[in-house]
């Protein structure tokens, strides 16, 4: 399943070799967390490099919708039920500090941007209450939010709370520009560099699969914190999403929506060189868990078709991102006790603006002083604390979901292979459950047991992919990690 922007905007970038060097600061992933870290770290001189394990954009940036918004569907509210005003009102003043520094380096690199109001509307009468709770607190932290009781699409609508003179861009085109500045402010962007092991004691190796870098400091921005020795892995919910692209005639609707109920739709247009294309994203569940995901995108395609019966699907993807389970972001100290390694994760489909607080955060604790907005963003705080119920509930689900998965993967694999597009796991000839799959004609096998913590390993039938239910961490047929916490290929079963 291809992006729309990737078939717009197919990325070349050439890995550096060989991964190696003695840097001030390393940065791990090339999304928009790290490469806006890169850029602004390497602008203040800092000799910085970034490893990424795929290519720049191979990411949840490159696959997003890229709606650069202060108004965040129903997030404002969501973090008003447990953290206190004072913090909401720091993560939207984040927020703004994200969305300001993006928009003036995208007016500098030439990059892009259309300035859409933001709506989260209401669906039916039945979601207007949350709507207008969405207001009252948008209201209380500051932001010039109005109601709009009409919409220019032709989707269901009960009311929505507007902010206006939001942005939007195209994310690919943005990560090009961060990527082709960072290289210019000197950064070193190594592509293929995997990191496997990132080595916190006296020698500041950070490993890749093809050669190591020293450190002085290292940044995770790897969606998911990888050599994750804070636990954030327990901290945050994997969620995928779907989206689509359609050739909409005379599509006359440029705001960019989000509905505020179950299921969520994101709705968007985009300019091309044949008029507007139509953005429609939603769908989302817990990676590796919540049945087919290929009935998943189907259904946001029936839904994206009835309200635009002349639209034509022209690409179908999917996507992760990170949940917080106390709401907000996680931005700083890996562990508690060092502030060598630092992470940024959890910015609940958010990450165009928050992704770039992040850097900011980041950059502040390195080099310059953290911004007074900070607090919100914290990787240890009270504000984790209170969370804890929260976690816990996450956990125990987790937990449930690793049992369950495991009494089904006792199964013997049935004789035959597998047809085209389907994966199976269960009991083969040794004691570890193992995954069979058909792709492209051939059939492959191999250990149904995910590298990072031991979860077994659930098809995705709409990416042909092995999901982690317990983490998130994905692997190709062939068992190869794509993406998540998981640093390891899975293994040729017993
Ligand atoms: C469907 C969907 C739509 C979204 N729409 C919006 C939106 O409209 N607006 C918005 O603000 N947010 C949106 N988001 C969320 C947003 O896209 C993310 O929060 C943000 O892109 C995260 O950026 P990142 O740089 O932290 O992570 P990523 O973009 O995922 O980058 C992480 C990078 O790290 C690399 N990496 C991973 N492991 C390793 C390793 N071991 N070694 C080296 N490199 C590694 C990856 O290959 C990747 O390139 C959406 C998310 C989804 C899923
Ligand atoms: S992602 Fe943690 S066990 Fe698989």
């Amino acid at each position: 399943m291809e992006t729309y922007w990737r078939s717009r905007d197919p990325l070349t970038h050439a890995p550096a070799e060989p991964v190696q060097g003695d840097y001030d600061v390393v940065v791990v992933g090339a999304g928009i967390t790290g490469l806006s870290t890169a850029v602004m770290l390497a602008a203040r001189g800092s000799r910085v490099a970034v490893l990424e394990a795929r290519h720049v954009g191979a990411g949840t940036t490159g696959a997003s919708t890229a709606k650069v918004s202060v108004l965040q569907g129903r997030r404002q509210s969501e973090i008003a039920t447990t953290q206190s005003l004072e913090l909401l009102a720091h993560y939207v003043a984040g927020g703004r500090a994200g969305q300001d520094w993006l928009l003036a380096y995208c007016a500098q690199h030439g990059v892009a941007v259309q300035r859409p109001d933001a709506v989260t509307y209401a669906a039916s009468p039945e979601e207007l209450a949350a709507v207008e709770d969405e207001q009252r607190v948008c209201e209380s932290v500051g932001l010039a939010v109005t109601w709009r009781s009409r919409t220019d699409g032709p989707f269901p609508f009960a009311g929505g709370v507007v902010l206006a003179e939001q942005a939007q861009l195209n994310p690919l085109e943005l990560l090009t520009a961060l990527a082709a500045d960072a290289t210019a402010l000197g950064v070193t962007v190594f592509t293929d560099a995997r990191v496997t092991d990132v080595d916190d004691g006296p020698d500041h190796l950070v490993t890749t699969r093809r050669g190591s870098v020293r450190a002085q400091r290292v940044v995770l921005a790897t969606g998911i914190p990888v050599a994750d020795r804070g636990g954030f892995f327990a901290r945050v919910s994997p969620e995928r999403s779907y989206a689509l692209a359609l050739r909409v005639p005379d599509l006359k609707q440029s705001d960019m929506y989000l509905s505020a109920g179950a299921p969520l739709r994101s709705i968007r247009t985009t300019p091309g060189a044949t008029g507007e294309t139509l953005l429609v994203g939603g769908n989302s569940h817990p990676v590796g868990r919540g049945g087919s995901e290929l009935a998943a995108s189907r259904a946001l395609a029936d839904w994206a078709l009835r309200h635009y019966p002349d639209g034509e699907i022209t690409h179908r993807w999917s996507a992760q991102d990170y949940h917080p389970v106390d709401a907000l972001p996680y931005v700083g100290r890996l562990t508690p006790s060092s502030d060598r390694v630092l992470i940024a994760t959890g910015f609940a489909k958010w990450g165009l603006t928050t992704g770039v607080a992040a850097a900011e955060v980041l950059t502040g604790l390195i080099d310059a002083g953290a911004p007074a907005w900070a607090d919100a963003f914290a990787s240890w705080s009270s504000h984790e604390v209170a969370g804890t119920g929260a976690a816990m509930k996450q956990n125990a689900t987790v937990a449930a979901a690793l049992v369950g998965d495991r009494v089904s993967a006792l199964r013997s694999l049935p004789d035959a292979a597998p047809l085209e597009g389907v994966g199976c796991v269960g009991r083969a000839a040794g004691l570890h459950p193992a995954a069979v799959s058909t792709v492209d004609g051939v059939t492959r096998t191999v250990s149904a047991t995910c590298t990072h913590l031991g979860g077994v390993v659930h098809w995705n039938d709409a990416e042909e992919t092995w999901d982690c239910p317990l983490h998130g961490s994905r692997f190709t047929p062939a068992g190869v990690v794509l993406e998540g916490p998981a640093t390891a290929d899975l293994s040729r079963p017993d």
